[in-house]
């Protein structure tokens, strides 16, 4: 691993391309800190396990470091990387956009931490992972292309007829291509994945997909939604906005502008700054960490509570209909002449209340359902607990333990 004597200097790192296509490119290499490119790099990089670039991390990954940020505004412990990443087998590789953090800030000797892995934020190819030797090559008409090692395109930049002179990696992990006026041709932070980091927007017709392509979260000109990507998929959560331009995500804050005034949502932080924002792979939940990747608030709690979330209480089943028969103004051809007849029905009770319940936290909503949807009779009204519920409603009412995946539900009866 090289060290670098100007690793202080300054981030901006300028490649000029030469104007005649398919030229090898000419660097200039201003500064970066730890110096990870050497002096006479070309314009292709090769991914291997053993480039003077690559660093083993404690948690099993491997980076090839193409590109290193300067530090970020709120800490100089951490910064950006952008390179072929893998992890303990490393049997796949992506290009990918990760954090990763200083031992300590010392301008004549700085060591990247091995301790801290590096997290991921951005990957271009993370459905269509490439082996060793696959490249990426920078050239001023296609921009930047992953090749994998037999020589398949896995991904480019889109940039048409445009041309790009240089690139910039910015602070915030920003990896921008750019023409001979200096303007964007092609940023990432345009191709979001699963993670926004600070200053980045979601516009209108754009999505996170959460790693593993189980959640997204989708930003429309209608406002934004939150969906299980089960068969069908259902939505977890909704917030409408008439005329949605896009959301930004700000340290201290989510904005949201449509054509109107701009609204924006708090967000707590705790103990740094707030950095990144990531929609977990595996709870669904829009998580915003500060710049040590702490967690630092939850921002779909604002519009949903812990059972709302499709993955705490199992199978993501009857609340959609519940939701929908709460709401008076709800109309729709198909199934309004059903409800009709429920919200009929429930008039003749003196005291009824509709609550959602997870089926799998409650055995006795789970038997009822399971009756109802064998019965042959379109409908049936006991007097009394039908005979083959009464053990676990017993069971319920003597607090008999189950292991009920979500502890916060409470049957009342
Ligand atoms: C790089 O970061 C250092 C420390 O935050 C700052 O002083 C310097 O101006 C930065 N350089 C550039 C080119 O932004
Ligand atoms: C690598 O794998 C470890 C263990 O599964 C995990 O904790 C870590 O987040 C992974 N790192 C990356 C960069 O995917
Ligand atoms: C950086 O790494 C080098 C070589 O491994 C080591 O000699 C040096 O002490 C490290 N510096 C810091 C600040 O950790
Ligand atoms: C990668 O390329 C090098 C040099 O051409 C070759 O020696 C090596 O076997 C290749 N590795 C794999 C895994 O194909
Ligand atoms: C290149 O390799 C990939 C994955 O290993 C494979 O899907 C693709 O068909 C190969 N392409 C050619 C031209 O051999
Ligand atoms: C390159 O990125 C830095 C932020 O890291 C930014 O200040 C600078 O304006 C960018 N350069 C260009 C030419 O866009
Ligand atoms: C583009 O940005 C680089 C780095 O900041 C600068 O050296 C160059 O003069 C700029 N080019 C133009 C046309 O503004």
């Amino acid at each position: 691993m090289g060290m670098s004597s100007w690793a202080s200097c300054a981030v901006l790192l300028y490649l000029v391309l030469l104007l005649t296509p398919s030229c090898p490119i000419l660097f200039l290499v201003t500064a970066l800190p730890g110096n990870y490119l050497a002096a006479d790099a070309s314009t292709s990089w090769t991914n291997s396990l053993s480039a003077p670039d690559s660093v083993k991390f404690d948690d099993g990954s491997f980076a090839r470091i193409i590109l290193l940020s300067n530090f970020s505004d709120d800490s100089v412990a951490t910064a950006c990387g952008c390179g072929f990443i893998c992890n303990q087998t490393c049997n796949s590789h992506h290009f990918a956009i990760f954090s990763l953090s200083y031992d300590y800030y010392d301008p004549d000797s700085v060591n990247i931490s091995k301790s801290e892995g590096p997290k991921v934020v951005w990957s271009a190819n993370p459905e269509n992972p490439v082996s060793i030797n696959a490249t990426l090559q920078l050239t001023s008409e296609e921009g930047l292309a992953l090749k994998d090692a037999n020589g398949t395109t896995v991904w480019s930049t889109n940039i048409g007829s445009k041309s790009v002179a240089g690139l910039n990696f910015t602070d915030v992990c920003n990896l921008q291509l750019l023409d001979d006026k200096n303007a964007t041709v092609w940023q990432s932070f345009d191709h979001p994945t699963d993670t926004l980091v600070v200053g980045q927007k979601l516009v209108a017709g754009q999505q996170l997909t959460s790693q593993g392509g189980l959640f997204s979260f989708s930003v429309t000109r209608q406002g934004f939604f939150a969906y299980i990507n089960s068969n069908p998929p259902q939505r977890y959560l909704t917030y409408t906005s008439e005329n949605t331009i896009n959301i930004q995500f700000f340290k201290d804050n989510l904005a949201i502008s449509s054509y109107g005034p701009i609204l924006a949502w708090s967000l707590a932080s705790k103990y740094f700054s707030n950095r990144y924002m990531r929609l977990g792979a595996d709870n669904g939940h829009l998580e915003v960490y500060n710049v040590f990747w702490g967690e630092a608030d939850n921002f779909f709690s604002r519009f949903i509570d812990s059972c709302g979330f499709p993955t705490v209480c199992g199978s993501y089943d009857a609340k959609a209909v519940v939701d929908v028969f709460k709401n008076p103004d709800y109309e729709n051809h198909v199934i309004s002449p059903i409800l009709d007849d429920c919200r009929q029905l429930a008039a003749t009770f003196q005291q009824i209340q509709f609550n959602h319940c997870y089926r799998q936290a409650n055995r006795c909503v789970d038997m009822l359902a399971r009756m109802g949807a064998e019965q042959e009779l379109h409908f049936l009204m006991f007097n009394s607990l039908p005979v083959e519920v009464l053990s676990a409603f017993e069971d319920d009412c003597t607090g008999v333990y189950f292991n009920r995946l979500c502890p916060e539900l409470d049957v009342v009866f």
